[in-house]
């Protein structure tokens, strides 16, 4: 079989390594990876945004999958323009993936299926009196969000009516979230543990993958800026059945059901974003994608044919007996280049890469490329270092995960030192 994995960050990368480890006898190309890919894959040059170019590259090479990991491609549509080439994709079409790339569509379909979410109210750009004005009569802290996609970073929580007021002008007047802030979502502030789950789904069936908590700040203690996420665990303790059910009953199957009535039949991994609350379990946002840096934990209990998964997912008929927890625990921590998630500098070299570490743990590479027989950092959020365990012990994931860490070096490297820390009564 051979497989197109679109991407280069370390969530693609685990998927890279997941199906590797199960099928030797697979072809996997990244486009355009990074450089961790050499064991396991090859990376091509493919621009992406060509659809055109990608279907031909997929011609040639015969190639029987395609899965798009980041969520730019799918909102810009390249799934229906493969499926409509006959190509097998995993990945939603562009009006399913709206569930992430306009917020008010997301919003507006949760409140239409009685979805629990924050209450809002959406402004477009020409009404900046407007929201200022709700402000004016906001209960503060108040949430102010770009509708469209925005690399993560297009929420702002305001603590008062001044900084909410700034946060609306610079997003709709000095437009800081480019065309994503053209529309502004105003919402409820929301209190409780947020966590991720990952529904796998052909559209009407799901898998629901062990849910995970990210650590979305750059400092200890969830402190400092929001980023992609410096770190994640998997499982929750709080989760139970009955949470797991509720999360079934009010969040997912209502969601898939309005996606599909609204022409969006969703084929991929439906990310929610979730916070339980004291009033139950609320959607804080949806994603047309698998997490990163979760994924690197998750896929790490999950046994059986991952690769299965996907694949007859993509045929449009999931496998849902294919797989299951495996009852363990994992913890992925994120080594970042030092000034992340603002401006850092890249291309020094990785030292420590080819020491022996422990059988359960994996370096999985995000931000790095291999040149000239060295790897170097080439971007923001570099490595991911996953340690995990059959016996659900998270203490013991943490210390084999950090171990690493003495080992692998580069220069300015940055890492939050408490990932689990909720999980993890020391
Ligand atoms: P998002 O990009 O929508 O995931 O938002 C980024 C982060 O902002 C979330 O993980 C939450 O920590 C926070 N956030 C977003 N919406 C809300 C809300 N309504 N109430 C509280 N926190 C929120
Ligand atoms: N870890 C957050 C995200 O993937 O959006």
């Amino acid at each position: 079989m051979k497989i197109l994995i679109i991407g280069s960050g370390g969530r693609e990368h685990a998927i890279g390594i997941k199906i590797f480890e199960q099928n030797k006898n697979v072809k996997i190309y990244f486009a355009p990876g990074n450089g961790g890919i050499l064991q396991i894959g090859e990376n091509v040059i493919l621009d992406v945004e060509n659809h055109q170019s990608v279907i031909e590259f997929c011609f040639q090479n015969e190639i029987d999958l395609v899965i798009i990991g980041p969520e730019q491609p799918l909102v810009n549509g390249i799934a229906d323009d493969l499926r409509n080439a006959g190509i097998n994709v995993f990945g939603p079409s562009k009006n399913a993936a709206r569930i992430e790339g306009d917020k008010s569509f997301a919003k507006n379909l949760m409140n239409k299926y009685g979805v629990p979410t924050a209450s809002h109210k959406t402004f477009k750009n020409l009404e900046i009196e407007n929201a200022i004005d709700y402000l004016s009569n906001g209960k503060f802290p108040i949430v102010i969000k770009a509708s469209g996609l925005a690399a993560g970073k297009g929420v702002i929580i305001a603590n008062d009516f001044n900084e909410a007021k700034s946060a609306i002008i610079d997003i709709m007047q000095n437009s800081i979230f480019g065309s994503a802030g053209e529309k502004v979502v105003i919402e409820e502030f929301l209190e409780g543990e947020e966590l991720s789950v990952f529904v796998i789904t052909d559209g009407k069936d799901f898998v629901i993958l062990p849910p995970a908590q990210d650590h979305k700040r750059i400092a200890d203690g969830d402190t400092g800026k929001n980023t992609g996420g410096m770190g994640a665990y998997s499982p929750i303790s709080f989760v139970n059945d009955k949470l797991l059910e509720e999360i079934k009953s009010k969040v997912i199957i209502p969601t898939l059901k309005g996606l599909e009535n609204s022409d969006s039949l969703f084929n991929g991994c439906l990310y929610c974003g979730l916070i339980n609350t004291k009033d139950g379990i609320k959607v804080i946002e949806f994603n047309c994608r698998f997490g990163d840096p979760e994924t690197q934990a998750v896929l790490q209990i999950v046994d059986g044919d991952f690769l299965e998964l996907l694949n007859s997912t993509a045929k449009g008929k999931i496998n849902k007996e294919i797989v299951k927890y495996n009852g363990g625990s994992a913890i992925c921590v994120v080594v970042a280049s030092g000034g992340y998630p603002d401006n850092y500098e890249k291309g020094f070299e990785i030292f420590g890469l080819n020491e022996k570490f422990d059988e359960n743990v994996k370096v999985i590479h995000a931000g790095t490329k291999f040149e000239n027989k060295r790897i170097l950092t080439s971007g923001g959020r570099v490595l991911n270092i996953v340690a995990f365990d059959k016996q659900n012990d998270l203490k013991y994931c943490k210390s084999k995960a950090y171990k690493v860490l003495d080992k692998v070096k580069f220069e300015k490297m940055y890492f939050r030192r408490d990932i689990g820390f909720k999980a993890i009564k020391l």
